[in-house]
């Protein structure tokens, strides 16, 4: 009998990320960062650290890794490798190389399973032009898969998530509603089949977006990922010292996930992030339960958000749609108000 490998996986994907609330008091304990040519440290919940070289060039330094979130160790491994790549897209980085990280229960699987994952992230790596050039594998309980990636970036041409500005348009590259289509799928509640969708979104690298905010110029980005939409928006939002406004209707969601969450299923920790968005999120009445859910569903392997100055939104969406990016929507602004304070209206 063949394995699913999401059986393996108490939590998957970016669903067994750690909330925010867990890990900011934590962090607020630690050393600060001192060194001077980090551009940027964890100080601004950002994607991925930057550290300066020279006047024109810094290294990306970011990873990422979790349990499966699809049964096929192939797309599993393609999944891990496009999710952790990226947060160097998010930076508005280009990726150099790569290094994995492996966790693998041998006594359970057959070390072909190891095989075609590593395959998945090698090839996909291949696609965003860089190699995998080692790695660490160590025993564990659940598969464990991700990557450590190495990129560069102009150092006056970073995308953090503190250069937002009240007024700036939010733009988003891939609809939401993964970790939803992800948990009914494991659970054999995708009557619908949507996972096929969800791993081609997943699989659906970054850099197109980015390469499209390189050309016009963003204020801002993240990638949405473990926190949800509201939650990477939270983390923008905060370090931009701006409020944001989200239009529910304007935001591109998977129309599975719509059913399947009316059905009430949703990723342990999509209710997380709800729990820890209600500090920071207001809600118009008319927002349903469902669609806050919705839009806290911790996605794996997510689209970009951007904050772009309105008069180059425009421009912004005509790139991404030229590139192909999955959606290419307006879904709401930054805005001036209480730090990290988010409004959301139907
Ligand atoms: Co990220
Ligand atoms: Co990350």
């Amino acid at each position: 009998m063949e394995i699913r490998l999401t059986k393996l996986a108490k939590r998957a994907g970016c669903a067994a990320k750690q909330p925010p609330g867990y890990l900011l008091p934590l962090l607020k304990n630690l050393p600060p960062v001192t060194d001077p040519n980090v551009l940027v440290g964890s100080n601004t919940s950002d994607d991925a650290a930057v550290y300066k070289l020279s006047d024109d060039l810094a290294l990306v330094h970011t990873t990422d890794f979790f349990t499966p979130i699809v049964d096929d160790p192939y797309d599993f491994g393609a999944i891990a490798a496009t999710n952790a790549l990226s947060d160097v897209y998010a930076m508005g980085g280009t990726p150099l190389s790569a290094l994995n990280i492996v966790g693998f229960p041998d006594t359970l699987l057959e070390p072909e399973v190891l095989g075609r994952i590593l395959q998945g992230g090698a090839e996909k790596c291949k696609e965003a032009g860089i190699d995998i050039v080692g790695g660490h594998t160590i025993k564990a309980e659940e598969p464990i898969y991700g990557l450590a990636v190495t990129g560069k970036v102009h150092p006056d041409r970073i995308f953090s998530n503190a250069g937002g500005r009240p007024g700036d348009l939010l733009v988003l590259t891939k609809p939401i509603g993964l970790g939803i289509i992800t948990t009914a799928s494991k659970n054999d509640a995708d009557p619908l089949n949507a996972i096929v969708e969800a791993i081609v979104l997943m699989t659906t690298l970054n850099r197109a977006a980015s390469e499209a905010a390189q050309v016009v110029g963003v204020t801002a980005a993240t990638d949405i990922t473990g926190f949800g939409l509201l939650g990477h928006l939270r983390n923008v939002a905060a370090a931009s010292q701006c409020a944001a406004h989200i239009e529910f209707s304007k935001v591109p969601v998977i129309d599975a996930a719509r059913e399947y969450v009316a059905t009430g299923i949703a990723p342990g920790g999509t209710h997380a992030n709800w729990r820890f968005l209600n500090d920071w999120a207001t809600y118009a009445e008319d927002v349903t339960k469902e669609q806050q859910l919705l839009l806290c569903d911790a996605q794996t392997s997510g689209g970009l958000l951007f904050a772009v100055a309105p008069e180059k939104a425009d421009q912004l969406v005509e790139e991404l749609k030229r590139k192909g990016t999955p959606c290419a929507a307006v879904i709401g602004r930054l805005t001036d108000g209480t730090s990290g304070h988010l409004a959301i209206t139907r």
